[in-house]
């Protein structure tokens, strides 16, 4: 086989979209010998109804052992009142913690039969393809000294603090140089340099990276507010940009409107490369469970089958698989079909599994 494969359907919309991604896998089986070694488990809500917790030890030994992890989504209504420690995200937590997920990988793709419900100008927006490395465990969001301090007057001040080491930058822009080495070969890393001491680090930490190991990537340096405007202005400038966990939140957030529906937006989280250079990595759909369309055979499952894609790319190194999922997607699109929250005038509107399945039959035209 290919490798090791857990699915973790969670909670809701989680459990639908995951059904059609097995419908893909099992057509990668049988028309393209492309096989996995899969697991499967409960994570979130499904998890803390069988078992109490919202990841048990047993599942988390498996996403260890596996290449990738593909995650539907977890939470809903039903464990809401649950105290914190063990609520549904906690699970989320647990995996992205103990695998050491700390770069996280947020594309923005449109599709051109998607064209006109983005925002900006078609010709703006038409072929792009563009991926945000973010870094994820480090930065303003975790830095000390932090806190809400009372001074001697009585007035309050919040203080965060942003803190950046070497090897913090360096192994996300790896991973950034690593991607891009599997896409368009341009690198854009983006800080605030002018004003802020850990983006010089961030800088000249970058391009200690790039000098000595990616000679051959083209590495460009961004200040992420001008990153902010170039993102509306000419989206398609871009291949790769690697930033920090403030920038590449907001970033990340403003470009995956460039291209429209939370339905339609793949996400992936990558740990360390080991010693055969094969990261720990976890692929997920950006949006959540969806209780108000759960159960109803309603949601967009392009999120997760493009996240399935992303790891084809990146931790199965198969490219020209993912690309025919890619292809396949855009050809359903193309052919006119919907689901309800990527819905047009004059578009046919399709449940979850239709949505599938002709995705399934476009693999086969390919
Ligand atoms: P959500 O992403 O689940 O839904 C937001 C809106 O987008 C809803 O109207 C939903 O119907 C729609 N939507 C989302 N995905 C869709 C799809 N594939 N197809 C069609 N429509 C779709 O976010 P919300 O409502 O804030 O959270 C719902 C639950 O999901 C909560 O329990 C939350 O904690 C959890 N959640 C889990 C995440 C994860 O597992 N990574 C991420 C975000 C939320
Ligand atoms: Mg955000």
């Amino acid at each position: 086989t290919k490798g090791k494969l857990l699915i973790l359907p969670g909670d809701g919309i989680g459990t639908e979209v995951m059904r059609e991604v097995r419908r893909v896998i099992d057509w990668y089986a049988k028309k393209r010998g492309v096989e996995f070694a899969l697991e499967d488990g409960l994570a979130g809500g499904a998890s803390i109804d069988a078992h109490g917790v919202p990841l048990t030890d047993a599942t988390m030994a498996l996403a260890q052992e596996a290449d990738a992890v593909l995650l539907g989504a977890v939470g809903g209504p039903k464990w809401d009142s649950l105290p914190f420690a063990v609520k549904p995200e906690r699970g989320l937590l647990r995996l992205r913690k103990e695998l050491g997920l700390f770069a996280n990988l947020r594309p923005a793709m449109c599709f051109d039969a998607l064209v006109d419900a983005s925002t900006l100008k078609p010709e703006i927006v038409r072929g792009l393809d563009i991926l945000i490395v973010r870094e994820l465990t480090g930065g303003v969001y975790f830095g000390t000294p932090r806190g809400i301090e009372t001074l001697p007057d009585g007035s309050r001040r919040g203080v965060n603090t942003q803190v950046y080491t070497t090897e913090e930058i360096r192994r996300v822009a790896r991973v950034a140089f690593d991607i891009a080495a599997k896409r368009g070969r341009k690198v854009t890393s983006s800080e605030k340099a002018n004003v802020m001491e850990s983006g010089i680090l961030w800088r000249e930490e970058v391009t200690w990276v790039h000098d000595h190991e990616f000679k051959d990537i083209e590495l460009s340096h961004m200040y992420a507010d001008n990153c902010a405007m170039q993102l509306v202005r000419n989206p398609k400038q871009f291949d790769v940009i690697v930033t920090d966990n403030l920038f590449g939140d907001i970033l990340s957030d403003a470009a995956a409107m460039l291209t429209g529906s939370l339905g339609m937006l793949p996400s992936a989280s990558l740990g360390a490369a080991d010693a055969k250079g094969k990261r720990k990595a976890m692929y997920e759909p950006v949006h959540g469970s969806a209780p108000d369309i759960a159960g109803k055979d309603m949601a967009n499952p392009i999120a997760t089958l493009l996240s399935f894609s992303m790891a084809l790319r990146y931790s199965f190194d198969l490219g020209t698989e993912a690309d025919l999922l890619d292809k396949a997607v855009e050809n359903v699109l193309a052919g006119g079909l919907r689901t309800g929250d990527i819905m047009q005038p004059g578009m046919a509107k399709v449940s979850t599994s239709v949505m599938g399945e002709s995705i399934v039959r476009a693999l086969d035209k390919l």
